[in-house]
């Protein structure tokens, strides 16, 4: 362990890991939102963990905070800095456009408040998964987005995700032009390369914290079946958690066959549903003001799915997906979800 803080972190996973030990998710329809999609292990896991730790002016930072770093960047940052809801820390300004104001800061002073959409999202737009990547998006649909949170119609199947309450309050703070602002912003970001879908019967076991499954390093290390579950991890807990590195991505464990059985599903519809191509693009990466869906975080599109199937999110273009999600179940969602990630974004 090179710091303190990421021995203080290895000391939770060893704490939860003895209490908490995975069952298979839900999977069927019947059986509520997919928990794997929502980063829980069970309907009664603990309450989502708090935000990122707040860092209010009063606070007296210790004598000597630790600079965490980051090879390559030529940035130093403490904890504080680097999970600052109004300034979070920003390692390669080379990597995105110039913030404005609202991404790099948010806007302290709004009721609610408004938090910096850099510290969720990242400043390169990449985002996590218990958020969203907002990199790759037409201007049209980031706005409609913003308009359909603020109207309430897009909220979440699992009342546990309170960071989707988080966002709606910043959509209803925001103003017109900080909107406009923040979606020029991302919108003009493409996306890249985020998160790496591997087959296989096992996963690395996992600590499930904030709405993600953070891999279990040292003594509690090892693998667990699979089963008919997707577990998107970071690929280091630390860069995740401690140093929000963005550069370092995900990778996504998906059931054997997964990959294939979705792309049948997505690309004619298995019988059972309309051809996503018909809609999102003959490469999935979006058409007209349609989203992409190439490349993108797994757990977030099956939170999308089964949000929009359950009525959770109405916002004013879902009715076009309506038809699409009737017939389609859990399952289907995790193998359509496991294709559509593993395509180059
Ligand atoms: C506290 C974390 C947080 C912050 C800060 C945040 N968001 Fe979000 N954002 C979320 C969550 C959570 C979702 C929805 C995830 C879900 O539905 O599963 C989301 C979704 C979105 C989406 C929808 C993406 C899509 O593909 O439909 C947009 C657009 C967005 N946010 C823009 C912003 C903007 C602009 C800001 C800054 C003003 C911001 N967000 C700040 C957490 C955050
Ligand atoms: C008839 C056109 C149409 C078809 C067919 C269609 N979609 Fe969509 N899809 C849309 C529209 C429009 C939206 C935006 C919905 C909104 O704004 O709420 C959307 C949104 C989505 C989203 C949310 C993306 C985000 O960024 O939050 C996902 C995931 C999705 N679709 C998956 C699928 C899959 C999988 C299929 C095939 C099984 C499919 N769609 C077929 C029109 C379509």
């Amino acid at each position: 362990m090179r710091n303190p803080l990421a021995v203080a972190v290895a000391l939770v996973f060893a704490a939860w890991s003895g209490a908490g030990a995975v069952e298979a998710a839900g999977t069927s329809a019947d059986q509520g939102p997919p928990l794997w999609a929502w980063g829980f292990t069970s309907p009664d896991d603990g309450v989502r963990a708090a935000p990122p730790a707040p860092t209010p002016a009063t606070a007296t930072p210790p004598a000597n905070p630790r600079q965490h770093k980051i090879p390559g960047s030529k940035f130093s940052f403490t904890q504080a800095q680097v999970s600052n809801r109004y300034a979070p820390a920003d390692w390669f300004p080379e990597d995105h456009p110039v913030m404005p104001e609202i991404v790099a800061k948010g806007r302290e002073s709004a009721n609610p408040q408004i938090y910096a959409c850099g510290l969720c999202h990242m400043p390169n737009g990449k985002g996590r998964p218990e958020n969203a990547n907002v990199t790759g998006l037409t201007y049209e649909y980031f706005m409609q987005q913003l308009k359909d949170f603020k109207n309430g119609k897009r909220t979440t199947s699992d009342k546990r995700k309170t960071n989707t309450d988080l966002m709606t309050g910043f959509a209803k703070a925001m103003t017109d032009a900080e909107m406009e602002i923040a979606a020029r912003y991302f919108t003009s970001i493409p996306s890249t390369p985020w998160v790496k879908v591997i087959e296989s019967a096992t996963a690395p076991k996992t600590l499930a914290r904030g709405g993600v499954f953070l891999t279990l390093t040292g003594p509690e290390a090892g693998t667990e079946p699979l089963g008919q579950r997707i577990i998107e991890t970071p690929i280091s807990a630390e860069d995740f958690e401690v140093l929000r590195h963005p550069r370092s991505g995900f990778i996504a464990y998906v059931p054997i066959g997964s990959v294939k059985k979705g792309e049948t599903l997505v690309r004619t519809g298995g019988g059972k549903t309309t051809a996503c191509t018909v809609c999102h693009g003959v490469d999935l990466k979006g058409l007209g003001p349609v989203p992409t869906l190439a490349g993108r975080s797994p757990s977030y599109l099956a939170r999308q799915l089964y949000d929009m199937q359950h009525g959770n999110r109405t916002g004013a273009w879902s009715p076009l997906m309506a038809p699409v999600l009737s017939s389609l179940n859990n399952d289907d969602f995790l193998l359509i979800s496991a294709y559509l990630a593993s395509l180059e974004p």
